[in-house]
């Protein structure tokens, strides 16, 4: 069974810790007029996310199933839940659509998001921000709650193990304990840094986050801009050797 933790008002953090991996997976699930699902999680854990979003709300009313970019822990059950939400639509980049989702994991296409485009839910409110390579793949994009200033960072602030759901006490050095460990192995080189990766961070940072929620590991509760500058300088220290 997943652990739920509200992160912020009716925004949900669904946790499932894999021990085989020592690792977190976190779907957020935002109860609005129009649900949105925020990472599906891969096929395998399904049934187990299903389980823990029905206690939120009746899943078969999802609306929106927003993700980063086309991987199995961001949209690879995209299809199973389309099958159970018959007006769930997927949104992600332009990019995220024509190369990889419309054509491998969605059930109706996809709507893609233009830079700056935003959603609004009910009472909450996304912008979507095209970040390409930021945390990773070309299609990478991030959605920003602007009422609650939550930033949905997807692969940023990624800490392993199964640590404490929600924090407010700094998370970047477990972030880099997680990079210096996986340059030591298969996961090198997890995170690129491109001539635009600062500059996509900064634009990051400027939104002033109060809450940042990494797909892997503890939501952060406080000054998100800081927090973003400090994991700026990690992945350059850290990915730079
Ligand atoms: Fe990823
Ligand atoms: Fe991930």
């Amino acid at each position: 069974m997943s652990r739920i933790t509200e992160i912020g008002p009716d925004i949900f953090k669904i946790t499932t810790f894999i021990p085989e991996i020592d690792l977190e997976f976190n779907q957020f699930l935002v109860r609005d007029e129009e649900p949105l699902l925020y990472h599906t999680g891969m096929k395998g854990i399904f049934q187990i996310v299903k389980e823990s979003v029905a206690s939120l709300v009746d899943p078969t009313t999802i609306r929106w199933i927003g993700f980063s970019h086309f991987e199995a822990d961001e949209c690879g059950a995209l299809r199973e839940w389309q099958k159970i939400a018959p007006n769930a639509t997927a949104i992600c980049s332009f990019v995220s659509k024509v190369v990889s989702v419309d054509d491998v994991v969605a059930e109706r296409p996809a709507k893609a998001l233009k830079d700056d485009e935003i959603i609004v839910t009910g009472k909450s409110r996304f912008r979507f921000l095209q970040t390409p390579h930021v945390p990773h793949a070309w299609d990478a994009g991030h959605l920003f709650e602007e009422n609650s200033a939550t930033l949905l960072c997807s692969d940023l602030f990624h800490q392993n193990g199964k640590v404490e759901p929600i924090t407010e006490s700094e998370i970047v050095s477990r972030f880099k304990e997680t990079l210096i460990e996986y340059q030591k192995g298969p996961f090198a080189n997890y995170l690129p840094l491109t001539s635009k990766t600062e500059q996509m961070l900064n634009r990051l940072a400027d939104l002033k986050p109060k809450t940042i929620a990494p797909m892997h590991g503890s939501t952060y509760v406080g000054d998100g801009e800081s927090a973003i500058y400090d994991l700026s300088q990690v992945m350059k220290d850290v990915l730079f050797w």
